[in-house]
């Protein structure tokens, strides 16, 4: 299913958290290439829209588990479990997001 989650000229290389009725998804444009994934840490449910984008990964602000912003692999302890990612288009000038 398609979920329009915010306009194109809102996206920035930082996230921008959309609540949903699929829970938080954090949305970013990086390197030319729009991406979206669940905001929501699997170690104990940090924000992760707020921590620091090292590369492709994202490092929860609570306790520093890092995951990849693409593939959503859990990349340093304490998070063990990976994160959701979605498929993100722009399409009429609206950011959509494929969930499954
Ligand atoms: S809640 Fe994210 S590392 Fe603990």
């Amino acid at each position: 299913m398609k979920v329009t989650v915010c306009k194109e000229y809102e996206l920035s290389e930082r996230p921008l958290v959309v609540e949903t009725d699929f829970g938080r998804i954090a949305v970013l444009r990086k390197d030319g290439e729009v991406l979206a994934f669940e905001d929501v840490c699997t170690h104990d449910d940090g924000p992760l829209a707020e921590g620091e984008i090292e590369g492709d990964s994202i490092v929860c602000p609570r306790h520093g588990a890092s995951f990849d912003m693409k593939k959503g692999t859990a990349l340093r302890m304490p998070a063990t479990e990976g994160i959701a990612t979605f498929t993100a288009v722009i399409r009429d000038g609206q950011v959509e997001v494929e969930i499954d």
